[in-house]
């Protein structure tokens, strides 16, 4: 299923978002971030217990060194490919969600 995350007006740079979509199972979160031209989408589901990666709609937390943080327990995430570098789910990955860009908008491909 495609569907379509926002149309695209002022991402910035290394930026989190999230989006939530209707589905035929239910509501599904996305995490999507833009680094240097490329759009990365991840389930917005922590892989240790399953809870949402932003503290408050949309909102992450970011450490020094760019990871993303969960907010339940501190599990550390590399930005790129989703990775747990620290944390009590070292070596598991988000789940990543394939993203494709048009001239205008974001879709989100679910399987
Ligand atoms: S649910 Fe994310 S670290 Fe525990």
């Amino acid at each position: 299923m495609i569907c379509r995350l926002a149309s695209i007006k002022d991402v910035k740079q290394g930026s989190w978002y999230e989006y939530s979509l209707q589905t035929d199972n239910g509501l599904f979160s996305v995490m999507l971030r833009f680094d240097n031209g490329v759009y990365h989408g991840f389930e917005n589901s922590c892989p240790h217990q399953g809870r949402r990666m932003d503290y408050a709609a949309g909102e992450f937390l970011i450490s020094e060194t760019g990871t993303i943080v969960c907010p339940a327990h501190g599990a550390e995430f590399n930005p790129n490919n989703g990775l747990c570098v620290n944390g009590p789910c070292l070596g598991e990955s988000l789940k990543p969600v394939q993203v494709k860009v048009n001239e205008k908008d974001i879709f989100a491909i679910i399987e």
